[in-house]
């Protein structure tokens, strides 16, 4: 199964009875496994999840922590963008070049590296004293 077929598959999962708008998430490690997530939202609205980050706690909890590719597919006019927040999350486990492919459930596809994403990342390395 492709990396899209497993986003385009957990989205069927999606819990989003608030926007309607189910997204599906999958990623690849360096070690070749792959992990997805749906968006989960909440009454409390603040406390909905993105699908991106349900792929990157599944990641986690099996004991990854190097994304080396990720897609993401939604029912939107365009191929659905990762929000700001997901973009820092995906920086943190995935190398500046790491390809992030976005979809809808059209068919159409675009694809972006994670630098493009998100410029001048805030990485660990920031934090690395002088
Ligand atoms: N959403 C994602 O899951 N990933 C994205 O990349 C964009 C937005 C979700 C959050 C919320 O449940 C719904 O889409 C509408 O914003």
């Amino acid at each position: 199964m492709s990396l899209l077929d497993a986003a385009r598959e957990i989205r069927k999962n999606a819990y989003a009875p608030y926007s309607g708008f189910k997204v599906g998430a999958a990623l690849r490690t360096k070690a070749g496994h792959v992990h997805a997530g749906c968006n989960v939202e909440n009454a409390a609205y603040p406390e909905g999840t993105c699908a991106e980050a349900g792929a990157i706690a599944a990641m986690v909890a099996a004991g990854e922590t190097e994304i080396a590719e990720v897609a993401v597919i939604a029912e939107s006019p365009e191929p659905v963008s990762p929000c700001g927040g997901c973009r820092q999350k995906l920086a943190e486990f995935a190398g500046p070049d790491a390809i992030v492919t976005m979809a809808t459930t059209a068919g159409a596809v675009a694809t972006a590296t994670v630098a493009e994403l998100l410029p001048g990342a805030f990485r660990k390395s920031h934090m690395d004293e002088n």
